[in-house]
């Protein structure tokens, strides 16, 4: 089994507050597509000390990456099921056992304390510790890919991908990420790569395995750099933008995109239409000192009457590709919501292509897996604008993995395509006649 690495050591030290706030998370997190962002602002995390606050953020990963794997153990040993309070305290039990590798006691114990502090569940102390010793004697097998992901969610990728590629994406749930950074100044990278302990990726990323507080990290400070994703870092590189040329970065918040397209020397309009969520795309540029035009609008309707020699469609997707960092996407996502969001895409790529100039380059990605979100969007879009052509990516261009350009000259990022793993994406570049 993957080792996950909390940030502290978990043992029997850690009390019953911690297993309460990991409670309050978990059903945060499972609760909405926003939960486990919500959660971790949850005052029941706040008033914890940084190691019990460490371990309840370790314990509710490590149930949310091994949750399919969980529930299959539990539902072999559950015949009723329980109320639901009672099921979270459950998987928390066996990802403590079996995940974290808590002391079995311990793992125990603390479940039948955490259902006993509710009056309403005290019938069910005898079967969450019955059914967690039972485990206990006959530990679960957790590393069945095919049981990582929810079936429905497995079944698309086995379709789109094949059985292989379904495998190795999904046993990617277990693994825990290392943290990315894109450089505002690529020169930098060998001096930070050694101060960061980091590798450098092919696309200039650097890779570290540090944990802890970013802010105290070489190069922080000085705004040299700042968290991004390797897969995430693809798109913008991909519109080649020289100095001086204007982009607009139709969906930008959080601002990932924006700072790369800034730190090229690009003039760059940075629109999403959320202001609250704008907030942090100028708070990023002030801490790395660049700038760009920050405009809250919906991007389908934008009255701007401006085009640009670049434009990039982050667009508002699934996000089932970011599953390394928010398990709890796989287990929010619902069917439905897939060919909600292909249609909001398809009206935005619509304003993109409106947005860009004669010869200027358009790119499109989102984080999903879902082939509706990705090659189907390029497939009709193209169909249905005469003026855009498929301005194909080659291999390892911009960073992009060989395994993820497709034969048209698109990229079909998949979670497995670097070693340890990098964010799925689907990314197009079009260019306009
Ligand atoms: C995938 S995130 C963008 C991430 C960002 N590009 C980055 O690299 O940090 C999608 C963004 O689209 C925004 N969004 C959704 N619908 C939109 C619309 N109609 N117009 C503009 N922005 C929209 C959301 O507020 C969200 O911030």
């Amino acid at each position: 089994m993957t080792d996950l690495a909390p940030q502290t050591t978990p043992n029997d030290a850690v009390g019953l507050p911690a297993r309460a706030a990991a409670l309050d998370l978990l059903t945060a997190a499972l609760g909405g597509r926003a939960g486990m962002d919500e959660g971790l602002s949850h005052p029941a995390l706040a008033a914890l000390d940084g190691r019990d606050r460490a371990f309840a953020r370790a314990l509710v990963m490590a149930t949310l990456r091994y949750l399919g794997p969980i529930d299959s153990a539990l539902q072999a040993k559950v015949k009723k099921a329980p109320p639901d309070k009672v099921v979270q305290i459950l998987r928390l039990g066996v990802a403590q056992a079996f995940v974290l590798k808590t002391p079995a006691h311990a793992a125990v114990t603390t479940s039948v304390d955490l259902v006993a502090q509710d009056k309403g569940l005290q019938m069910f102390k005898g079967l969450v510790n019955a059914v967690l010793r039972g485990l206990v004697r006959e530990p679960p097998e957790l590393d069945d890919p095919e049981l990582m992901a929810p079936s429905w969610l497995y079944m698309r990728w086995r379709a789109a991908f094949g059985a292989e590629a379904a495998q190795a994406v999904a046993a990617m749930i277990a693994q825990e990420p290392a943290t990315d950074l894109s450089l505002k100044d690529p020169s930098q990278g060998p001096v930070l790569a050694g101060d960061l302990e980091a590798e450098m990726l092919p696309g200039g990323s650097l890779r570290t395995s540090r944990r802890g507080d970013i802010a105290t990290w070489p190069g922080f400070a000085e705004g040299g750099w700042w968290v991004q994703d390797a897969a995430a870092a693809i798109p913008a590189r991909l519109l080649g933008v020289q100095p001086g040329q204007s982009a607009l970065d139709m969906c930008a918040a959080p601002g990932g995109k924006t700072l790369q397209l800034a730190a090229a020397g690009a003039k760059v309009v940075a629109l999403d239409r959320s202001a609250v969520r704008l907030k942090r795309v100028a708070e990023n540029l002030a801490r790395v000192a660049l700038t760009a035009e920050v405009v809250a609008a919906d991007a389908a309707t934008w009255p701007d009457r401006r085009s640009f020699d670049a434009v990039l469609l982050d667009a508002p997707c699934s996000a089932t590709g970011t599953f390394r960092r928010h398990p709890d996407v796989l287990w929010a996502a619902k069917p439905s919501d897939v060919a909600g969001l292909a249609a909001v895409q398809s009206k935005l790529l619509d304003a993109a292509a409106r947005r860009t100039k004669s010869g200027g380059r358009l790119v499109y990605c989102v984080c999903s897996l879902e082939p509706e979100e990705g090659e189907g969007q390029v497939a009709a879009f193209l169909a249905r604008t005469p003026g855009m052509s498929l301005d194909p990516v080659a291999a390892d261009e911009g960073g992009a993995p060989a395994a993820s350009v497709r034969p048209e000259g698109t990229l079909r990022i998949l979670p497995h395509h670097l070693a340890a793993g990098l964010d799925g994406f689907y990314v197009a570049r079009f260019r306009k006649a």
